[in-house]
């Protein structure tokens, strides 16, 4: 059976993206994967600074490298912060990005990101997506943006427009058919 591990970037109370990333737990349920959906506010590291680096790597990125290297899927939600990646995942890649061996190397890796604006993270996505490569990651096409949040989410936090809908079909076909071999 095939393993997904999830994430949103920002752990507030009430977040539109841990409302995505539960979608996604279901819906990769659905279609037979088995999901580690994890919650970045348990996996707390100080804003990186290579001075940290030599005597105090945070546990929590060493634990966290070590899922994203034990799993077959990493899908992760982000908010959009001033046309970026906010920097919860920043600093999250940015720890990561410095683990041995590689975090990025083995997993499929999907993005989508849910944001009060009507442009849907797209450029939060659009950086992200450049990171990862950078780093090595394989990243699906699809890019999972939505919003604004309020009209795309009824009062249940179900997502309602047949265009995301089939959005969401697409990405995890994508994560579920895609491998490095
Ligand atoms: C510092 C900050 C910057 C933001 N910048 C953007 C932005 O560039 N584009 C956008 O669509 N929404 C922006 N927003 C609004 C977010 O889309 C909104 O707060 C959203 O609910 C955040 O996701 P969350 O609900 O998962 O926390 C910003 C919010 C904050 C706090």
């Amino acid at each position: 059976m095939p393993t997904a591990l999830t994430l949103s970037g920002s752990i507030r109370k009430g977040s539109y993206n841990r409302m995505l990333q539960g979608h996604m737990d279901r819906k990769l349920a659905e279609a037979g994967v088995s999901v580690t959906s994890i919650d970045l506010a348990d996996f707390t590291m100080p804003i990186f600074n290579e001075d940290l680096e030599a005597d105090s790597t945070p546990k929590a990125a060493r634990q966290l490298a070590e899922l994203w290297r034990s799993h077959d899927i990493v899908f992760i939600a982000t908010p959009e912060y001033n046309g970026g990646v906010p920097p919860l995942v920043v600093n999250t890649i940015t720890w990561l990005s410095r683990q041995k061996p590689s975090p990025f190397r083995h997993a499929v890796f999907g993005m989508g990101g849910i944001s009060s604006g009507k442009y849907g993270t797209i450029w939060s996505l659009s950086h992200l997506r450049d990171s990862l490569s950078k780093l090595g990651a394989l990243v699906v096409p699809t890019l999972l943006g939505i919003g604004p949040a309020d009209e795309a989410i009824d009062a249940a936090g179900n997502f309602v427009e047949p265009a995301i809908i089939r959005k969401v079909d697409q990405m995890v076909h994508e994560l579920t058919h895609f491998s490095r071999g």
